[in-house]
């Protein structure tokens, strides 16, 4: 079996992680990508040895590409993905799956029109560290859980597309909490239904770059009266913050990314340290190999193994799509100031 032709479509930050995610994956193979940024796509060619191509449409028509990851920013993700369906290719998107519900919604329907596979590629809940807490937390070691806390920050988005607010759909919420939305359904059982939201939401540093907002609080309610809180911010100074807390009636569970063994007093740079480091002298803390520590290493294993076995992955775009709905609901708390109801579509949710 020849290993399956991966199209890379973006070339930027993401599109690199996903990249070096299937370096120990040897079922896989990118064999072409796509940037709009000569640069970009010039520079991707000659590291990783793949073809070149400027659009979308061009990828998904590569021949060779069985499986086209989407790597684009936000506003590109549904156009990607109805164009990798309507090519009849198998698909995986980054998170946010769609800027709102409803374009997500658009991409369920597309593949399963087209009948192709597909994937949701959320890394967070792949990272070993939280796969350990979901061992312990599914082996009783606290108990019922009753609450979860995710707290997630940095000093703001590295790319312009993150800052227009419009375009990218959401500011610092929808970037950031898509994440713990999905760690708490993961961590919660993705059966038990969000039911509603209650969210702040404000530009309390960033005015001048963006419309969107630059920390957020939002508390999920479940079904069965339980509760996640997502805690996010771009104004947060001195590295990527990434907290993940579970309790339970019996104990409690803290995972902090942001603490590595590695901590060192240096005068001088030693290059890149980490995403988002915020310094590169005085007290650092290097990741060691951020890659499969944020879990994009065995996400993209799990995306490969399923897509051969013809079976579906562990993330997939319903889970996206519901994410997308929690978040929507977020945002209409954010404008209404009161708990707004989370509203999925059983057709889209369910099929
Ligand atoms: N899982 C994670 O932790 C994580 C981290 C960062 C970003 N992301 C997601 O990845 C997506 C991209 O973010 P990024 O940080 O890689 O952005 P980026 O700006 O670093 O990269 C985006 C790339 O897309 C290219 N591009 C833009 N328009 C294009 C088009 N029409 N055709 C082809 N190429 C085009 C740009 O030239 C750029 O190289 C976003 O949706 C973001 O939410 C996920």
């Amino acid at each position: 079996m020849r290993p399956v032709g991966v199209g890379m479509l973006g070339a930027g930050f993401i599109g690199e992680f996903h990249t070096l995610g299937l370096r120990y994956v040897p079922e896989a193979r990118v064999v072409a990508h796509a940037d709009a940024s000569p640069e970009r796509r010039e520079a991707f060619a000659a590291r990783f040895d793949s073809r070149p191509h400027a659009t979308i449409e061009a990828l998904c028509a590569d021949p060779e590409v069985d499986l086209v990851i989407v790597s684009l920013p936000n506003h590109l993700h549904r156009e990607a993905v109805l164009a990798a369906a309507a090519a009849g290719k198998a698909v995986a998107c980054t998170k946010p799956l769609g800027r709102n519900a409803a374009e997500a919604a658009d991409m369920v329907g597309a593949v399963r029109a087209a009948g192709v596979w597909s994937a949701y590629l959320e890394n967070v809940v792949f990272n070993l560290d939280l796969m350990r807490v979901k061992e312990m937390v599914d082996a009783g070691a606290i108990g019922r859980v009753t609450t979860i806390r995710a707290r997630e920050g940095h000093s703001g988005p590295h790319a312009a597309h993150f800052w227009d607010a419009e375009l990218a759909g959401g500011g610092a919420l929808l970037d950031m909490a898509s994440h713990g939305t999905e760690v708490a359904r993961y961590l919660l059982g993705k059966d038990l239904a969000a039911t509603e939201v209650f969210a702040w939401g404000a530009t309390l540093v960033h005015g001048a770059r963006t419309t969107g907002e630059d920390n957020a609080v939002m508390v999920i309610r479940f079904e069965d009266g339980r509760a996640a809180t997502c805690d996010v911010s771009w104004t947060s100074k001195g590295g990527l913050e990434g907290r993940f807390e579970v309790y339970g009636d019996a104990g409690r569970i803290v995972h902090d990314m942001g603490t590595g063994t590695i901590r060192a007093f240096i005068e001088r740079p030693a290059g890149y340290l980490g995403e988002k480091a915020d310094a590169d002298t005085g007290w650092v803390f290097p990741v060691p190999d951020e890659v499969r520590v944020h879990g994009h290493d065995a996400m993209l294993a799990d995306v490969v193994e399923s897509f051969r076995a013809g079976r579906a992955p562990q993330e997939t775009l319903r889970d996206g799509y519901i994410v997308n709905c929690i978040l929507d609901s977020a945002y209409r708390s954010m404008r209404s100031g009161r708990w707004e109801p989370v509203v999925v579509d059983p057709e889209v949710a369910g099929g």
